[in-house]
Order: C-alpha cells, then structure tokens, then sequence
C-alpha cells in the first residue's frame, strides 16, 4: 500500500474530532467483497474478531489466531481505500503485557496496514494503552459487555442498576485518559452509556448501547441477516434476510442443475468456426 492511499483514508484525528459532531458509521468486515463495499459508506471498517463466530463458525470469538485475524485485514485493507481499518487482537495476543500487546499490533500495522487496533478491558488495560499509544500506534478501547471475558463473566450486559454506573464510568475514563482514540461501548444500559459519552472526552462508539454515542458499530452479517443460526441479537436492526436470499438462489440452482436447465447453451462453448 502507497502512502498517498493511506492518507486518503479516514483518519483518527478525524474521528477525535467527530466527538459531539456528526455520528461515526462503523461496521465489521472480514473479506475483500464486503469490504469493498461498506468502504464509500462507512467512516471505520473493524476486522472484528466476531470473526471467529461469524466466518469460521465457533462459539465464542476466542479461538482466532493473530496469524488469521491478520489475513482477514489484509483483504480488507486491499480491498478499500477510504475506511480506518481497525484490527481487533484477539484473545491471547495482548494480556499478558504491554510489549507483548506491542509486538501483536506492530505486526498488524506492518503485515496488515491497519490504521489502529482495538483490544478489550478498561482500567487494567490502560497501561498498555499508554504503551501503545506512546509508540505510535492507534488504539480503539472496549469496555462494558467485553466478549473475550465470557469464560469468565459471560455475556453479561453492563450498567442496568446504577451501583455498577461507576466502575464501567471509571473503565472508559482510564481508557480515555491512557490515549485510545475512540472507545467502544457494548452491551450496556442505554442511560449509562449516553452518561459515559458525555464524561469522556473521546467518541464513543456504540452496540448494544446508546443511540447518544458519537458512533455505531454492528456486525455486518447481522444486519444483513447472514448467520447460521439465523437469529441476531435485540439491539440489532436487520436491514436485509440474506439466508433467504441464498437459500433460494441455491436452491433454484439445484432444480436447475437436476432438471438439466443449466447450463444452458449461452453458459457453454461452441466450437470456433474454421
Ligand atoms: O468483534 C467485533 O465484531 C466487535 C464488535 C464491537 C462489533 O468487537
């Protein structure tokens, strides 16, 4: 990638300076063709490690690899010019240090061309934050409903009685305090996350969240309604019934194939006139 294509793109001092301002459309994307074309609509295009549920069909997002979350930002990254692409460290690749944190999203800057990276945990993070962000790279904080915990906590939404307000309120400011050019909010009570998009002095970007914070984030697959269970989560709005979609394409590509319909003669060679 040139460096005049990576100074088009949507920058994070862009988005600082969206706090309070005109939303930030973000969504999730894994491959070149949804890449492709979320990247003139939307202001970020997170490589989520969703991913691992989403594409390769596991339960939870902790089995991905750095190794496979960089290929999937490779084609994203090759596929759009004016997003921030944004690399989610998937669990494992950033815990157990700030230099281990630092190596994982060197090598997602280098091998990828990510503009940022985003990693889950408030106060006990921010040390790695301020590591990160000293050194160059771009960090996008997570706090809240936090997915990479849910061995630990399970998907447990955040903030709907007021005693938790202040430890999820104490998470985002550290995290703001320690550098990250944005935070996301997830799964948490819609007053607690308008609250905490007020006190912080960064954009909040939501799910699960509040429509007050100064950016949305959605799986993509799920507002397309593209999924194995078939079912998406309440806070998401499904714009499209992709399953459907296909579902019918193939099947009707079946009762082709077996009614000897295709291929049809305009799909066959001929032979070259001599
Ligand atoms: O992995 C993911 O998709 C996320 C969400 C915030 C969309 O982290």
């Amino acid at each position: 990638m040139s460096a005049v294509s990576q100074m088009q793109r949507f920058t994070v001092s862009k988005m600082r300076a969206r706090k309070g301002g005109e939303p930030i459309v973000c969504l999730t994307a894994y491959t070149a063709p949804i890449a492709h074309l979320l990247d003139s609509v939307v202001d970020l295009i997170l490589v989520g490690d969703s991913a691992a549920m989403v594409v390769h069909g596991h339960e939870t997002t902790l089995p991905i690899s750095l190794d496979l979350m960089i290929a999937h930002a490779q084609a994203v990254v090759r596929a759009s010019s004016r997003a921030l692409v944004v690399l989610d460290l998937p669990f494992g690749s950033y815990e157990a240090s700030p230099e281990a944190a630092f190596a994982s999203a060197a090598r997602a800057m280098k091998e990828a061309g990510v503009g940022g990276v985003k990693l889950e945990g408030g106060r006990r993070m921010a040390p790695t934050i301020e590591f990160l962000t000293s050194r160059g790279i771009p960090v996008v904080g997570h706090v809240g409903l936090l997915p990479q915990a849910v061995q630990a906590t399970g998907y447990r939404t955040a903030g709907r009685s007021r005693d938790e307000w202040a430890s999820v309120i104490d998470d985002a400011k550290a995290v703001a305090d320690a550098g990250a050019c944005a935070v996301v909010l997830e799964g948490m009570a819609e007053p607690l996350a308008a609250e905490i998009t007020k006190l912080v002095r960064i954009p909040t970007i939501g799910i699960g969240a509040s429509p007050h914070c100064d950016g949305q984030i959605l799986v993509t697959e799920d507002l397309l309604g593209l999924s194995v269970s078939g079912r998406v989560p309440s806070f998401v709005r499904q714009y499209a019934d992709l399953n459907k979609v296909i579902a019918e394409a193939v099947a009707s590509y079946a009762a082709d194939v077996k009614a000897r319909r295709f291929p049809a003669a305009e799909h066959t060679y001929a032979l070259k006139q001599s």
